[in-house]
């Protein structure tokens, strides 16, 4: 039926998961967000991780100044936890709506993760005031372990470190980020909670692990947590089309310079905000669950961030569109998710 859809019009979406990095490559990057985002939840994963309240005021003002007028969107800044991360400075941070949240990054599991959390039971008492003020934790849940498969950190994740949090602090609002597995569409679905939600990405809908091997091995695709079977893509995929109000939006748009993503050691992240929001119409479509693009998008994020339901919509038609081949920053490039192809949806302007 919806090969006849021309033109679908939403509430215009928020995006809350993404990374705009700093300086030269925020201002080259952020108005992707903007053409397609009125909010968006900015990781604080920086070189130099926002800890505290002073250092998050003044990225957020970089980042306003680095908006261009015609694509702002309002940046929802986050506190990234330490070992050392102060209670007061969460509380004050929270309640000044300084943070919107707070990002637990196990000790290195990700980009700029190295004085991310070693231990969850360090952080129990924040936790503790975490719950009390209604603050989210936001969680980028994998074992870190290298003992444990890397294809099975999240599922066991879940087991080892969520699920205890969860008994200890019920009323505690989680956001479990860019889930990839079946084990955690499953894990949502059954706690069916209003403290619980999870977010999706468009490259974890529209891929498998066979992606980053096809044709030789493809950096590119390299992300965290990895991509994986293709049974989890297709929970993953049922999930969003389900309209269960437990997912939303979270591209996780993730740029690096091609130089740091070719390399001896290449960089996870995968930069898709000049494509997300199209790739999720394309996928709502082909699961034939266009219905609850809007929710995905629009409704059940505000609903779990107590936020506004955005007034402004905005309107994608079936008109092929091209993704830009790069982006150049003096010497360096950005490649984007999808450079050069061709998608079926435009953003009408
Ligand atoms: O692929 C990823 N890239 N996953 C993350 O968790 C972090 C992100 C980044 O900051 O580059
Ligand atoms: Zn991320």
């Amino acid at each position: 039926m919806s090969k006849f859809f021309k033109k679908i019009t939403i509430i215009k979406p928020d995006d809350w998961h993404v990374h705009l990095r700093e300086n030269t490559m925020l201002s080259k990057v952020i108005n992707y967000t903007g053409i397609f985002y009125e909010r968006a939840i900015i990781m604080p994963n920086l070189e130099n991780p926002i800890i505290n309240c002073k250092q998050s005021i003044n990225y957020r003002k970089q980042i306003l100044q680095a908006q261009s007028n015609h694509v702002k969107f309002q940046p929802l800044m986050t506190c990234y936890l330490t070992d050392f991360t102060k209670s007061k400075e969460l509380e004050i941070g929270f309640n000044k709506k300084i943070f919107i949240a707070a990002k637990l990054y196990p000790k290195n599991s990700t980009t700029n993760s190295q004085i991310g959390i070693k231990n969850i039971n360090n952080i129990y008492s924040i936790l503790e005031i975490m719950e009390k003020i209604g603050m989210p934790l936001l969680i980028h849940g994998e074992e870190t372990d290298h003992n444990i498969d890397i294809y099975d950190r999240e599922a066991k994740f879940l087991e080892t470190t969520l699920e205890p949090i969860q008994k200890k602090f019920p009323s505690l609002k989680i956001v479990l980020e860019h889930i990839t597995t079946k084990e955690s569409v499953d894990y949502v679905i059954e706690r069916n909670s209003p403290y619980l939600a999870a977010t999706i990405t468009p490259h974890h809908l529209i891929l498998n692990r066979n992606h980053m091997f096809e044709n030789g091995i493809n950096p590119y695709l390299y992300c965290l947590p990895i991509l994986k079977r293709k049974i989890h893509q297709t929970a993953l995929r049922n999930a969003i089309s389900s309209g269960n109000k437990s997912f939303f939006l979270g591209s996780d748009t993730a740029p690096h310079y091609y130089k740091n993503k070719i390399n001896i050691t290449g960089c996870a992240g995968i930069f898709n905000a000049p494509s997300s929001l199209l790739i999720y119409a394309t996928v709502f479509e082909e699961m034939q669950a266009l219905q609850h693009f809007q929710s995905f998008c629009s409704e059940n994020g505000p609903k779990f961030y107590n936020l506004p339901i955005n007034e402004k919509t905005i309107t994608l038609i079936r008109k092929p569109h091209k993704i830009i081949d790069q982006i150049k920053i003096g010497k360096n490039t950005i490649i984007p998710f999808l450079a050069g192809q061709i998608l079926n949806w435009s953003i009408d302007i």
